[in-house]
């Protein structure tokens, strides 16, 4: 092997395992955050016998989808760069029962003292104008290694099962469907979005009331 050749499978070496560290701390802190829902979950189920998470996922970006935004928002080429421009590199998705769930799941995770609020998106209170509604944090966590801490953004996205199932369907039919899609297709999308919303207000409503009843047959 010429020496040429060596110095090229070497940078190519530490490249790879400056990726791979990368990628690692994004695991970590997506492990974290998940850790910090699966207490919240199991004591809130233990203090009020109510369980407000119906289920919770976690997804890594892929390197290509890492560089497919690189090209699209036009960042520069380099860890740093990429580390503060893509806040959505590890992501976690928590679906609730009821609205009422999920801003109180928000607060007890924006309370604690190791997480940083950084951006908040509530898309329940001004859906987007395809009728998208879920509540979205970045949230930056420290990730403590062998040599070094890192602060690491994590995207949240919480919504209800009504919001998530929307959004998975609208997902496979449009969502970074780069055609024009006919007018009447978005309406009925955004009816269909409005429908779940007032599913949503439904089902709250009645959970209230069943509250209020079992309080007065506690007394
Ligand atoms: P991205 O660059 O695509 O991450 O969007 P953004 O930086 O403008 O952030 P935004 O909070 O609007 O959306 C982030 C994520 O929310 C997306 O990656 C999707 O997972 C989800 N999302 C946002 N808008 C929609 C939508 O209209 N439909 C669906 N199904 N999901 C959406
Ligand atoms: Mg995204």
């Amino acid at each position: 092997m010429s020496l040429l050749s060596q110095n090229y499978l070497s940078q190519f070496k530490d490249a790879i395992n400056e990726l791979t560290r990368f990628t690692m701390v994004y695991k970590f802190a997506m492990d974290e955050l998940n850790t910090k829902i699966n207490i919240l979950q199991e004591e809130f189920q233990y203090v009020h016998d109510y369980n407000p998470i119906e289920h919770c996922s976690s997804r890594l970006k892929s390197p290509e989808s890492i560089l497919q935004k690189v090209i699209r928002k036009n960042i520069d080429f380099s860890l740093p760069e990429i580390k503060e421009n893509i806040k959505d590199i590890a992501g976690i998705r928590i679906s609730c029962s009821f609205i009422s769930d999920i801003y109180r799941i928000s607060e007890m995770i924006e309370n604690q003292k190791d997480v940083e609020l950084v951006d908040r998106k509530d898309y329940i209170k001004n859906p987007k104008p395809n009728g998208y509604q879920s509540l979205h944090l970045i949230l930056k966590i420290p990730v403590f290694m062998s040599d070094r801490e890192e602060e690491v953004y994590v995207e949240l996205q919480i919504r209800t099962i009504a919001m998530d199932f929307w959004a998975s369907l609208e997902h496979k039919i449009f969502y970074k469907y780069n055609k024009d899609i006919p007018d009447r297709l978005k309406k009925d999308l955004k009816d269909a979005a409005f429908s779940a919303a007032e599913l949503d207000k439904k089902m709250e409503s009645i959970h209230k009331e069943v509250n209020q009843l079992k309080k007065v047959n506690e007394e």
